[in-house]
C-alpha cells in the first residue's frame, strides 16, 4: 500500500511564474484521491510531477508502502484519450508494457485483465473494431495489467458521452475495489469527482500561482457506491458535496 508526500515542491514553467510554491500534499495509501480545479491551475503537471515524467524545481515528492522508502513505485497511467496503437490487437496493446514478463505468463495477465474490464473476447481485435468505450477500457486495462502501486487517470472519461462514462465509473469503483491501488484522478466534472473519490482537493489559482482551496472529504458509504449511478445522484449527502464543489469553480 503506498503513500505519496509531496512536500513544499516549487514547479516553474516559465521565468519568474510560479505554477507551484512550497505545494504540499499527502495521498495515503489506497485512498482514491481527485484533483479538481479550473483548466490549466496544474491537475495534468501534478500527475506528470508524480511520475517523474518532469522534475519539480525544488521540494521533494516521495512514496512509501508500509512505513519503508519505496524508490520506485510501478505506476499506471490512463489518459483522457485511450492512445491505443492503431496496428496492435488489443492483446498486444496491453502485452507492450509487461516488459521482462515470459510471453505464457503475459497471454494470462493480459486476459485475466480483459475479464476484469469486462472485454474478455476482445483480444483479438484492432483498436478501430471497438467501442470509444471499449478503447478506454481497454487503456485502464493497460494501465492495470502491471499492477501498479499507483493508478493515475487523467480526466479518464471525458471524451465519453454521458451513459457510458456513468457506466464506466461504475465498472472502475468495482475493479478499485477488487485491485487495491492508490488512485489519483483528474476530473471537470463534480458528479464524477464525488462518486469516485474519497477525497477530493479543490485547486485555485491565485495569479499565477496554484495552491489548495479546500480538501473534501466524502463520507459516503462504500456500499452506496455500488447502487446505480441514477439512485447516487439523487443521495442528499451527495447533492451537498457538488453543490460546494459548483461554488468553488
Ligand atoms: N511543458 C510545459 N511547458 C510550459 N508550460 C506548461 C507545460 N506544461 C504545462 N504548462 C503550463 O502549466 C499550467 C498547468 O497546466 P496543466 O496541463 O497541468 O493544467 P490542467 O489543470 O491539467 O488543465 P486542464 O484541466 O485544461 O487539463 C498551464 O498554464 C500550462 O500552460
Ligand atoms: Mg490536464
Amino acid at each position: 500500500m503506498t503513500q505519496i508526500n509531496i512536500e513544499n515542491i516549487d514547479k516553474t514553467f516559465s521565468k519568474n511564474v510560479a505554477l507551484f510554491r512550497k505545494f504540499s500534499l499527502e495521498i495515503l495509501p489506497n485512498e482514491r484521491l481527485c484533483l479538481f480545479g479550473p483548466s490549466g491551475c496544474g491537475k495534468t503537471t501534478l500527475l506528470n510531477l508524480l511520475t517523474g515524467i518532469i522534475k519539480p524545481n525544488s521540494g521533494d515528492i516521495s512514496f512509501s508502502s508500509n512505513g519503508n522508502d519505496f524508490l520506485t513505485p510501478k505506476i499506471g497511467y490512463v489518459f483522457q484519450e485511450p492512445r491505443l496503437i492503431p496496428w496492435w490487437t488489443v492483446e498486444k496493446n496491453i502485452s507492450i508494457v509487461l516488459k521482462n514478463v515470459d510471453p505464457k505468463m503475459a497471454n494470462l495477465l493480459v486476459k485475466r485483465i480483459l475479464k476484469l474490464v469486462l472485454l474478455p473476447n476482445y483480444g483479438k481485435r484492432y483498436p478501430s473494431q471497438i467501442s470509444g468505450g471499449e478503447q478506454q477500457r481497454v487503456s485502464i486495462a493497460r494501465a492495470l495489467v502491471i499492477k501498479p502501486d499507483i493508478l493515475l487517470l487523467d480526466e479518464p472519461f471525458s471524451h465519453l458521452d454521458e451513459f457510458t462514462a456513468t457506466q464506466l465509473r461504475y465498472d472502475l469503483i468495482k475493479v478499485l475495489e477488487k485491485i487495491k491501488t492508490t488512485t489519483i484522478f483528474t476530473t471537470h466534472n463534480p458528479l464524477e469527482a464525488t462518486y469516485l473519490a474519497n477525497r477530493i482537493v479543490v485547486l485555485a489559482k491565485n495569479k499565477s500561482t496554484t495552491a489548495i482551496k479546500k480538501i473534501i472529504k466524502i463520507q459516503m458509504d462504500v456500499r452506496q457506491k455500488k447502487d446505480l449511478y441514477r439512485e447516487f445522484i439523487f443521495n442528499d449527502s451527495m447533492k451537498k458535496t457538488v453543490r460546494k464543489l459548483f461554488a468553488k469553480y
